[in-house]
């Protein structure tokens, strides 16, 4: 398979009861671009992968939890692309053996190093960044979660696959990379809705954060912004949590739709558009699409 070969993630139509009112609802699916560099993962990766190559260094040394799907997918396409990678994790206390995700990772080649949770947390201090670049010179330091500016330019060309004119685009939130990749790119009349997962979470102001090198001035971050509209209360408690109603939901989607959904981010995510969707009632026809971001890795 080519790097970066994003041709198996399809639209699928999900064909909705008329509860629903007058929609064409399509998901892309980008989880089945890969097994493991899945979603937004493959997006966000990309154009670190290529820095990595253009510069000649010998790969890329990135953060996660134990659970981390961004460090799963990071060891895969470095392994794909011929480069190495080392996976700064978030407990020292672990070991490779303590789950199958880096169980995983270990076997796909990565170096995992187990740091405290205080070390970890401190991670994105400039003293601790120039630390893991005088001892790791020749890897490329990639945020938690892939959330950097070569992160959002890689999930901005989702777009490129994207139907014209939707009215209205779907996404989870984490770190707000893919979110803020789609909303730099988005048409006039598109309105982005997202759903943190992280309970409390602030999103615009977080999205605020990393546009800025993208917009420049806050008069066109707050343009930009007007077009989105945020989900706040699917995080069904918050980030990892989760409840029978949510674990039904996914199964009712799977049978129905053959819409498969992970219990941290996507699930709850379209919890949110169809719940949202029930209560517009539309009757003009419109356009939705969900962005499937993957993560069914690890359930
Ligand atoms: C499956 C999945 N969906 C959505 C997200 C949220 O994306 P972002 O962190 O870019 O907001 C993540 C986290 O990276 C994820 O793993």
């Amino acid at each position: 398979m080519e790097l970066f070969d994003t041709s198996k993630s399809i639209l699928q139509e999900i064909k909705l009861d008329p509860v629903f009112g007058n929609v064409h609802l399509l998901v892309k699916r980008d989880d089945l671009i890969h097994p493991e560099v899945s979603g937004n993962k493959w997006r966000k990766l990309k154009y670190n992968i290529d820095l990595v190559l253009f510069q000649k260094k010998d790969g890329i040394l990135t953060f996660g939890g134990a659970y981390s799907n961004h460090l799963l997918a990071t060891a895969a396409a470095c392994k794909l692309a011929g480069l190495k990678s080392i996976g700064i994790v978030r407990g020292e206390e672990l070991n490779a053996d303590i789950n199958e995700n880096l169980k995983h990772c270990a076997e796909l080649g990565m170096d995992l190093k187990f740091v405290s949770r205080e070390a970890y947390d401190s991670r994105n201090e400039k003293s601790a960044q120039e630390t893991w670049k005088e001892e790791y010179p020749f890897y490329l330091l990639v945020p938690e979660g892939g959330a950097n500016y070569y992160g959002i330019v890689g999930c901005q060309e989702i777009l490129k696959e994207l139907p014209a004119n939707i009215d209205h685009l779907f996404v989870a939130q984490g770190t707000t990379t893919t979110s803020c990749g789609l909303l730099v790119g988005i048409e006039e009349n598109t309105q982005l809705h997202v759903v943190p997962v992280l309970k409390g979470f602030d999103a615009k102001a977080e999205m605020k954060k990393q546009l800025f090198p993208f917009l420049i001035d806050e008069e066109t971050i707050v343009e930009h912004l007007n077009k989105v509209e945020v989900h706040p209360d699917a995080h069904f408690g918050g980030y990892g949590k989760w409840n029978t109603e949510l674990t039904d939901f996914i199964s009712k989607c799977e049978e129905k739709y053959k819409l498969p959904l992970d219990k941290i981010y996507t699930g709850k995510a379209f919890y949110a558009l169809m719940d949202w969707l029930k209560a517009q009632k539309f009757e003009t026809p419109q356009t939705i699409v969900f962005l499937h971001t993957g993560g069914l890795q690890n359930g």
